[in-house]
C-alpha cells in the first residue's frame, strides 16, 4: 500500500511533480488557495504518513495526534521551523526537515537590501506621494533621504542568510559591516572584513541594523526597549527573519518618539496581523518611516521552486532510508 503524503497548501510545482512521480507515495494537496483552516487540517491529516507543511501551520501534538501513530515525517516548506514542536516530534520519532537552499539566502539578502534602500531613499513614501498626484514641482529639499555609501551596517546573525547580506553589502556597495552572533565567523571576516561586535556595541555603532537569526526562546524579543535605546536616532532597523524577534510595542514607541529613524519589516509579531493591537493609537501602517512587505522576502519564482524541490528531495531521501539533507533537530 502506498504511503499517504498530505500537503497543507499548494506550492510551486517542481517538487510536487517529483513527489507525484514516486510510486511509493500518494500525494494529496489541500486544494484551496488559502491557509488551511485548523479544523480542516486536523481532519485531512488523519492517516498521513508524511505531512508537507508551510510556515503558517503549527505542527504540534494536536496535529500529530490527529494524524495518528503512523506519521513519520514533517517536511516543512520554509527555512524557519518555529512552527514545528521539535520536542514533541522527537518524542514520537517523527523526522522533521526544512527547505533551506542557497537560493533562499540569495532572495532574502536581496529583499533585505531592497528594504534598506526603500527606507533610506524613501521609495515607498515618495511612490505614494507621486501616485497621489502630489508632485507639483521639483524641490531641492524635497524628501531628503540618506546614502548607503559611507554608512556602517550591523548584521545580527551570521548564518547563511546573514552572510549573504554581508557579502552583497561588501562586494556591491563597499559598505563597512559589523556583525554579532553567538560566536565569531572567521570565514566571513576573511572574505568581507566584517567586524565581530557584541550585540550592544553593534547597536550603538550601526547606521542600519538587520536581523538574521532564527526564532528560538533565546531570540524572542532580542530587540526590545533597551536595545532600541542603544541605537542611533538616525539608524534604521530591518527585520526579514521572524516577527517576534522584535518587541513590536517597543518598536512602535521608538519609531513614534523618533528614537530611531525608521524600520523596514517583512515579518510581524502577530503575523498575519501587521500590528498585534490595532486599537492602539500607534500603528506600523500609519507611520511614514516604515516600509512593510507581507513576508515575501523569499518570494521569487527561482527560490520558491528551489524550496519545492528541496522539500521533495528531503521526502525522497527519507523514503530511500537515507538521512535527509535538511534534517532539523532540537539542540
Ligand atoms: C520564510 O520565512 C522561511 O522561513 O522560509
Amino acid at each position: 500500500m502506498k504511503l499517504r503524503l498530505f500537503v497543507t497548501r499548494d506550492i510551486p510545482d517542481e517538487g510536487l511533480k517529483m513527489l507525484k512521480k514516486d510510486k511509493r507515495i500518494k500525494v494529496e494537496v489541500y486544494e484551496k488557495d488559502e491557509a488551511i483552516p485548523r479544523k480542516e487540517l486536523l481532519k485531512r491529516v488523519k492517516g498521513a504518513d508524511i505531512i508537507l507543511s508551510i510556515l503558517t501551520e503549527k505542527m504540534n501534538a494536536q496535529v500529530f495526534d490527529a494524524a495518528g501513530p503512523q506519521l513519520k515525517m514533517v517536511a516543512n516548506y520554509a527555512v524557519g521551523f518555529d512552527n514545528i514542536d521539535l520536542v514533541e516530534a522527537a518524542k514520537r520519532g517523527i523526522t522533521v526537515t526544512n527547505a533551506a537552499h542557497p537560493s533562499v539566502s540569495e532572495s532574502v539578502a536581496e529583499h533585505t537590501i531592497a528594504l534598506i534602500f526603500a527606507l533610506i531613499h524613501r521609495i515607498a513614501e515618495t511612490d505614494a506621494f507621486t501616485r497621489a498626484g502630489k508632485y507639483k514641482a521639483w524641490g531641492p529639499k524635497m524628501f531628503l533621504g540618506t546614502d548607503l555609501t559611507g554608512k556602517t551596517v550591523g548584521i545580527i546573525g551570521s548564518g547563511a542568510i546573514g552572510s549573504s547580506v554581508v557579502k552583497r553589502l561588501h562586494d556591491g556597495f563597499g559598505v563597512q559591516v559589523v556583525y554579532s552572533d553567538i560566536k565569531p565567523n572567521p570565514a566571513l571576516e576573511k572574505l568581507t572584513g566584517a567586524k565581530f561586535l557584541s550585540k550592544e556595541e553593534l547597536l550603538k555603532t550601526a547606521d542600519i541594523v538587520s536581523i538574521h537569526v532564527p526564532l528560538l526562546p533565546s531570540t524572542r524579543h532580542l530587540i526590545s526597549t533597551k536595545e532600541l535605546r542603544l541605537m542611533k536616532k538616525t539608524a534604521y532597523l530591518v527585520n526579514t527573519s521572524r516577527g517576534p524577534i522584535v518587541d513590536e510595542k517597543a518598536l512602535l514607541k521608538a519609531l513614534s518618539a523618533g528614537k530611531i529613524a525608521g524600520a523596514g519589516l517583512d515579518v510581524y509579531e502577530c503575523e498575519p496581523a501587521i500590528d498585534c493591537d490595532l486599537t492602539d493609537t500607534l500603528e506600523l501602517r500609519k507611520m511614514k518611516n516604515t516600509v512593510l512587505t507581507p513576508h515575501t522576502a523569499s518570494a521569487t519564482i527561482e527560490t520558491r521552486q528551489a524550496m519545492s524541490r528541496t522539500a521533495a528531495e528531503n521526502v525522497i531521501a527519507f523514503l530511500d532510508g537515507k538521512t535527509p539533507l535538511n534534517i532539523v533537530k532540537t539542540k
